[in-house]
């Protein structure tokens, strides 16, 4: 099924329209009594949230797992067969033993490490890839101690490829309350009279640089939709549930009540920082965001990308894209300035510049320790220190 442009939606979902693979009714009470007699394929967590994303129209105009056409351009050149920009291969990963149980033509039930049975995949393609080659043109890097590329070495050798359909959607367990579908994202901006919304991605906690950000943003659009990646993030990053409290408290506290939304992004992070800035940007399209924001270093992860590196390539996609690109410097805490801010607006020297890197911020959580409020609202603190000694 697909979903042309509503009324209310201010901008068109990358490649024209929503693309929704999702079954409803008797259709999908057909596919569900015949589930039972097809071939399964249990997913991991990230292949169940990119069927999920492919199915809402998350990932439009993706109508399911990439086929090997698509998967080559996209890897090579950064476009579907059909020439739309497209940065990160979607495609679900097998082993060669998996691969071979299953028949060009059949149809395949998607199910979870739950036995739900979440949807169903036409095969239509098998094919082997060039892993190091996925990591260098996609990652710019081979190195495996790179989360993305290590990632890319541990999966299945062959992609199994078709349209898929979704019967079920995934639990979201104690975050279903944030969690809307780019339909429903589009229609809540309607009903808000939010003409212009910029998106924000985050996989952190939102400390005081992403709030002067957002906030700047603010000043010029409707609506901020914070957007937090909730699915796969690498081990040492702040756990999903952990966040989600500290959002919460921070939007209660510090942000006006009508020109705020938290919604999760259920999906896997890649690390894969500039092609993962031009990802993030074309799904907060799909939601009908008409702006985003990229900031220092998006989706970055150690001393792979240039600090703005992300912006630069992102600026070379942004009119094809249509989505309207807020780019910031990095900001910072001024001790003379007595505010924030960032090279474009503070006159002075580093040493007058609170800058503490996530490796000391989670050292000091974890001791129980508070970062400065320069750095960090002293309520999200409270509950970072709060969900780490849980945790631990
Ligand atoms: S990530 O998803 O991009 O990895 P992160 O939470 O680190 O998440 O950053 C969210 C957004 O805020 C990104 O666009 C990032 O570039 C931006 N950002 C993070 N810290 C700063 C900073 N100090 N100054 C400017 N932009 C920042």
């Amino acid at each position: 099924m697909t979903v042309t442009q509503t009324e209310e939606a201010t901008i068109l979902p990358h490649g024209g329209e929503l693309v929704i693979r999702e079954l409803t009714g008797s259709q999908r009470e057909d596919y569900l009594n015949k589930a039972g007699s097809l071939k399964s394929l249990t997913l991991n967590a990230w292949s169940l949230s990119d069927l999920e994303l492919i199915a809402i129209g998350g990932f439009s105009p993706l109508s399911g797992f990439m086929g090997e056409a698509d998967y080559t351009r996209v890897v090579e050149e950064m476009r579907l067969e059909d020439g739309t920009v497209w940065s990160i291969p979607i495609t679900l990963p097998v082993t060669q033993q998996q691969a071979d149980e299953y028949d060009i033509g059949s149809e395949i039930a998607l199910i979870g490490d739950d036995d739900v049975v979440y949807g169903v995949l036409k095969l239509e393609e098998k094919y082997t890839y060039d892993k190091e080659k996925e990591a260098s043109c996609v990652y710019g890097t081979t190195d495996e101690a790179h989360p993305g590329v290590k990632n890319v070495y541990n999966k299945g050798d062959v992609h199994l490829a078709g349209p898929v359909y979704l019967l079920n959607r995934p639990s979201h367990g104690e975050f279903e309350d944030f969690y809307l579908d780019p339909l429903q994202t589009r229609k809540m901006f309607s009903d808000l009279g939010w003409n212009t919304v910029v998106g924000f991605q985050t996989r952190n906690p939102v400390h005081r640089a992403h709030e002067y950000i957002q906030k700047c943003a603010l000043e010029a659009v409707d609506g901020l939709l914070l957007n937090p990646l909730v699915g796969e993030t690498k081990s040492d990053d702040i756990p999903a549930d952990i966040r989600m409290e500290s959002y919460q408290v921070i939007l209660n506290n510090y942000y006006p009540e009508n020109r705020t939304r938290l919604v999760i992004y259920p999906a896997a992070m890649r690390y894969a920082g500039p092609k993962e800035a031009i990802l993030h940007a074309i799904v907060r399209k799909n939601y009908g965001c008409t702006h985003f924001i990229v900031g220092r270093d998006h989706a970055g992860v150690g001393d792979y990308y240039g600090t703005y590196e992300a912006q630069e390539f992102i600026s070379k996609f942004e009119k094809e894209l249509g989505i309207q690109v807020f780019k910031f410097e990095h900001a910072f805490y001024c001790t003379k300035c007595e505010n924030m801010g960032t090279a474009k607006t503070c006159p002075h020297g580093k040493e007058h510049h609170v800058h503490l890197s996530g490796t000391k911020v989670r050292e000091k959580l974890r001791n129980g320790e508070k970062p400065p409020k320069e750095f960090s609202r002293p309520e999200v603190a409270e509950v970072l220190i709060k969900g780490m000694r849980k945790n631990s």
